[in-house]
């Protein structure tokens, strides 16, 4: 797995806005440095899409990265765009798909977008203040429930190993995780 060599084992935070129909271009911002632009076909558009979210060799241990995925969705003969966040983890060595974890920013208790607080250590809602530890379990309410976690694949993408993400909404407001349509 890739080190930095300045590394000081500190969990922090990277940004990245990625996303498209069908497209996925990378990195505005301090993003660039860990994800070059590119373009390239998803995987899927429409329910559950897999889109490939990170090169494997941009995911380090201890490190939370915020990427933004841009979701396209058909009404009728409209095509809207949503963005959603999604944040990353490597949390073991290796290349297979359970070295990684991916949690949904949609807060469970009204939707609102979690944010990640890297002086603490954890993600934190910042509409009606609930807080999650770094591994996504809730730690104060009123969210009912533990962050979503998302499905994660490795596949080859660009001659390169990426992880892809399988966009996931979930019911609000219940302890329940429940699958729901991503219209
Ligand atoms: S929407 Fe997150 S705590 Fe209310």
């Amino acid at each position: 797995m890739p080190e930095r060599p300045d590394d000081d084992r500190r969990t922090f935070l990277r940004i990245a806005v990625i996303g498209g129909i069908g497209i996925l271009t990378a990195g505005a911002g301090a993003a660039s440095v860990f994800l070059p632009p590119r373009t390239g076909e998803s995987a899927g558009v429409g329910p559950q899409p897999l889109i490939p979210i990170a090169r494997l060799a941009a995911l380090l241990k201890e490190e939370v990265l915020s990427l933004e995925i841009s979701l396209s969705v058909r009404d009728g003969w409209r095509l809207r765009t949503r963005r959603q966040r999604v944040y990353l983890q490597r949390v073991a060595d290796g290349d297979e798909a359970s070295a990684f974890k991916a949690l949904s920013a949609v807060c469970s208790h009204a939707g609102c977008g979690i944010e990640y607080r890297e002086k603490d250590k954890q993600f934190h809602c910042p509409c009606h203040g609930a807080e999650f530890k770094l591994d996504g379990t809730l730690q104060k309410g009123p969210a009912p429930r533990d962050m979503d976690p998302l499905d994660v694949t490795v596949a080859e993408h660009e001659g390169a190993a990426w992880l892809f993400v399988n966009w996931q909404e979930f019911a609000m407001g219940t302890e329940q995780r429940t699958p729901r349509g991503n219209a």
